[in-house]
């Protein structure tokens, strides 16, 4: 969601904290603003709209000084107003305040610091963060322990950076909730709410704990509890690289991400499965081995594209491991009072192991005994830390806002877990080597359908001013279907629904006619005779047939008006093949349509707030 960079050290402090801001943006970004130390006064521009808005204003204005801090903002309380973007200061200017989260008690302060004669500016609940420590700084001068005591006082969720005009040595970070990274330089240092904000200045870097705060001058970084004591630096090492955050010649990191996947999902499953031997080894899941063999129910939860993911695992975990599933939406499960018990085994799907809700059912089902486990991209990210063990999809950092190659790769991975369920649970070698032989070949069969691309911007040509797409798949392309209409609205703005085939006759069929495009996911598979009749359903009431088909497949072609291509796979594998042409459908709709494709309106990559 919302993005902080906060810088101390050498450097002119603008520069790198609005490139910083630019490589968060992809979070959350309806405003933007910097606050800088210019001798003894902190200089503060901020404006709604986007970081290059406020690149502009800064041209205008030019400011420079070696202790700075700067936010791109996602609107939760208050309009996306110039007023509202942060930075937010005290009365006076002086304490500057920059925040991730929500302080859920903001209301109750505020009341409080009105009546002791407190100006307020901005409807936002950060601002009564800044005027708190200027309260307490009227006792306490030291404005870590003013920040650390304001911090107690604070309900809610905060990543957080705190500077002072009165204090040019220094500034002062905090997490809760909200991610926070500080990144260790040679007489200078650097906090950000994401790695890729610091990766091209260093790469040794610390991930803040919840409840921790960090006091950070240019020469040395402590790192406290709020109980104020102080506890040693866990150091780690950031292991991707600038390349990896750029767009790499391409027009959008969406397509970048999208023609990544041979190689993203290629590496899933480097040097984990054995394809001549049938066999799976994860690394990660090895400490609770036992715990997962002997598991009776697994339960798997996650939000948006990663839930559509766990959908997909659901048939593959039931009909190959033949282990009862589950597939719940983090939101949902975490304020449902789930009956969970020791046996069974929870995997939380997220891309970027930060989204709130998914992080408040793990802790829900940790508190309830289960075993749980994350499938997570994010190296470092909250939920991998907390999970008991886990497996990375190593798909490398997603900056477009629709997930692409995180989805494929959480495919692979699930495919992966099936398979070593399915082995511990007796499956034979020879029959498991049937299917590592065919997952082994998917990246090829990825690189065969990106190949088509230019007959998919044809057909998106075709279809761009469409108001509404119905996506229809049975089986595992169920959830294809779902998210092929989750792409499709979230970056065109095309109103877009994803059905079970079968289900279409309940409803959404009163909205076909001439005008309606109907996408089939229709492999040759053992329902394909099931989807036939439903496509000649959509036929016969005149919708305008897309279908996603195989290579082989002859007769789709009187059925369909469109036809997209696929190899052909087993079953449970299809997913990763047919999300393909539907993200590249998305994707050409969306830019001739014009939307902004990697930073479409209203959405953030991470959603770190309820
Ligand atoms: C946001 C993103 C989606 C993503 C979802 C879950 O809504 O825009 O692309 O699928 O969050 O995110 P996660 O990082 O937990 O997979």
């Amino acid at each position: 969601m919302c993005g902080i960079v906060g810088y101390i050290g050498k450097r002119d402090s603008v520069p790198l904290i609005v490139e910083g801001l630019r490589r968060l943006e992809y979070r959350g970004y309806d405003s933007a603003g910097v606050a800088v130390l210019a001798g003894d006064r902190v200089f503060i521009a901020k404006k709604a709209g986007k970081v290059a808005d406020l690149q502009a204003m800064l041209d205008t204005g030019p400011v420079s000084g070696t202790l700075g801090i700067g936010h791109t903002r996602w609107a939760t309380h208050g309009e996306p107003t110039d007023v509202n973007a942060h930075p937010h200061t005290d009365c006076n200017g002086t304490i500057v305040v920059i925040h991730n989260g929500v302080i859920e008690n903001f209301r109750a302060l505020k009341t409080t610091l009105m009546r002791d004669g407190h100006t307020f500016t901005s409807e936002t609940d950060t601002e009564v963060v800044a005027h708190l420590i200027e309260e307490i700084r009227k006792e306490v001068s030291d404005l870590g322990e003013a920040v650390r005591l304001a911090l107690l006082q604070l309900e809610g969720t905060y990543g957080l950076v705190v500077m002072s005009a009165e204090n040019p040595e220094m500034f002062v970070a905090a997490r809760k909730g909200s991610p926070l990274v500080i990144g260790y330089g040679e007489g200078e240092n650097i906090v950000a709410s994401d790695a890729s904000a610091i990766v091209e200045h260093t790469r040794t870097v610390t991930y803040l704990e919840d409840g921790q705060m960090a006091i950070v001058r240019r020469d040395g970084v402590s790192i406290r509890t709020l109980d104020d004591a102080e506890i040693p630096k866990a150091v780690e090492h950031i292991s991707f690289d600038v390349e990896q955050i750029e767009k790499g010649g391409f027009d959008h990191f969406m397509l970048k991400e999208i023609s990544e996947q041979p190689e993203t999902i290629r590496n899933a499953m480097r040097g984990r499965l054995l394809v001549e031997r049938g066999e799976v080894v994860l690394g990660g899941l090895q400490p609770v081995r036992d715990k997962l063999f002997d598991a009776q129910r697994i339960i798997l939860i996650g939000c948006g594209t990663s839930w559509h993911a766990g959908l997909v695992g659901e048939y593959m975990l039931e009909q190959i491991a033949k282990i009862p599933t589950e597939v719940e939406y983090a939101s949902e499960f975490r304020y449902r009072n789930p009956l969970l018990g020791p046996r069974d085994v929870v995997f939380l799907i997220s891309q970027s192991g930060e989204t709130a809700d998914t992080l408040a059912a793990l802790r829900e089902a940790k508190k309830r005994g289960a075993t749980v486990l994350g499938i997570v991209n994010v190296v470092g990210s909250t939920i991998a830390r907390e999970s008991e063990a886990g497996v990375y999809i190593h798909a490398g950092p997603e900056i477009g806002v629709a997930s692409t190659k995180a989805f494929t790769s959480q495919l692979t991975v699930l495919s992966l877990i099936t398979l070593l369920l399915a082995r511990g649970r007796g499956m034979a070698a020879q029959d498991a080597v049937v299917l590592t032989r065919e997952l082994d070949a998917i990246p090829a069969k990825v690189k065969s359908i990106l190949e088509n691309a230019a007959r998919i911007r044809e057909i998106a040509r075709e279809f761009k001013d469409a108001d509404h797409f119905l996506y229809l798949g049975r089986g595992a392309n169920f959830p294809v279907a779902l998210e092929g209409a989750l792409k499709l609205k979230e970056i065109s703005y095309i109103h877009a629904e994803g059905y079970p085939a079968a289900e279409m006759k309940h409803g959404p069929i009163a909205l076909i006619d001439e005008r309606m495009p109907v996408v089939f996911i229709a492999p040759k598979d053992a329902i394909y005779d099931k989807v036939v009749s439903n496509i000649q359903e959509v036929k016969a009431r005149k919708g305008r047939i897309i279908a996603i088909a195989n290579e082989d497949d002859q007769d789709i072609e009187s059925m369909a008006e469109f036809v997209i291509r696929v190899p052909r796979t087993y079953g449970f594998f299809g997913p990763i093949l047919n999300v393909v042409p539907l993200q590249l459908l998305s994707y050409f709709i969306a830019v001739a349509r014009g939307t902004n494709v990697d930073q479409p309106r209203n959405l953030a990559k991470s959603v770190t707030v309820e």
